[in-house]
Formats: structure tokens, sequence, C-alpha cells
């Protein structure tokens, strides 16, 4: 898959984690940065990385910063981008089956976490289910279409 990458200086460490995981696995990764762990301003790399998903240039993005949050709030601004802030396993299966979530968002302060691998893969894995969930994100997308 292909799969855009941003974070800030909090998010740094865990996406250059996550990018050699999905590498390893075969997944194409662009990464926007940042590149170090000097201060920057995460809504510089969460619109790119976005953005790369609304255009249609990857299928997925995955956004880092301290908390998520940040990170989550400015990709849900670009349209047709539906970004989900996961903390455990079951909200990336339960967004990915029920949102069709296109971008992930993921904290940075809990890169030690040992379930952030399979949150990404589980996240990366799981389909969409469709249905009466595709009636929902449909009147989001209607909302966005016409605000
Ligand atoms: C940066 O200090 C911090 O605000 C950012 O990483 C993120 O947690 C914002 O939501």
């Amino acid at each position: 898959m292909k799969i855009s990458m941003g974070s800030d200086h909090r998010g740094f460490e865990l996406k250059e984690k996550i990018k050699s995981l999905l590498t390893g696995k075969g997944h194409e990764i662009i990464d926007v940065g940042c590149t170090g762990t000097e201060s920057v301003d995460y809504p510089d790399y969460a619109f790119p990385a976005a953005e790369m998903v609304a255009t249609g240039e990857v299928e997925r993005a995955i956004v880092i910063c301290g908390t998520g949050i940040g990170m989550s709030i400015a990709a849900n601004k670009v349209k047709g981008v539906r970004a989900a802030l996961c903390s455990t396993i079951d909200d990336a299966v339960m967004t990915r089956r029920h949102n069709d979530s296109n971008v992930l968002a993921l904290s940075g302060d809990r890169s030690n976490d040992p379930a952030v691998e399979e949150i990404v893969l589980q996240w990366i894995a799981t389909p969409f289910d469709g249905g009466r969930h595709k009636r929902r994100i449909d009147k989001i997308s209607e909302y966005e279409r016409n605000r």
C-alpha cells in the first residue's frame, strides 16, 4: 500500500519506527517530514500528508504528534479525509470497519506502548464493513460537500 506519513518533533521517533516496520512489510512510504526532534508545528505536516490522501496520490496516511490530537484535528480539515486517533487495537479495527478511516493519527508520547505496531498493522489490514456504515459516512461526505 502507498502511505504518506507526517509527524511533528514529538512524533518523529515513532514515525521512524513505523516507517521501517511498514517498509519491511513491502509498503511504499512517502515521508512528508518532519526530519528531526527540533520543535516544529504539527499542521505543517498534517496537511501535506492528508492532502495526498484527498488527491489519491496515496491510499492512506499516518500522522503522529505528541498526543495525536492536534494531527487528527488538522487532518480532518482536509476534504475527503476521515482521520481517526487510535490508542488501542480495537480502536484501529473498529475505525476501519465502521468509519473507513483513511488517516490514522497516533500519539508519539505512547510510542513505548507494546500495542503500537499492531495498531498500525490492523488499521492497514482491516477492511471497511460497508452497509449501514457506508450510509453514515455518506452523510458526512454530503455535509462536507454542501458547507
Ligand atoms: C507539541 O508540543 C504538541 O502540542 C503536539 O505534539 C501535539 O501533542 C498537539 O496536539
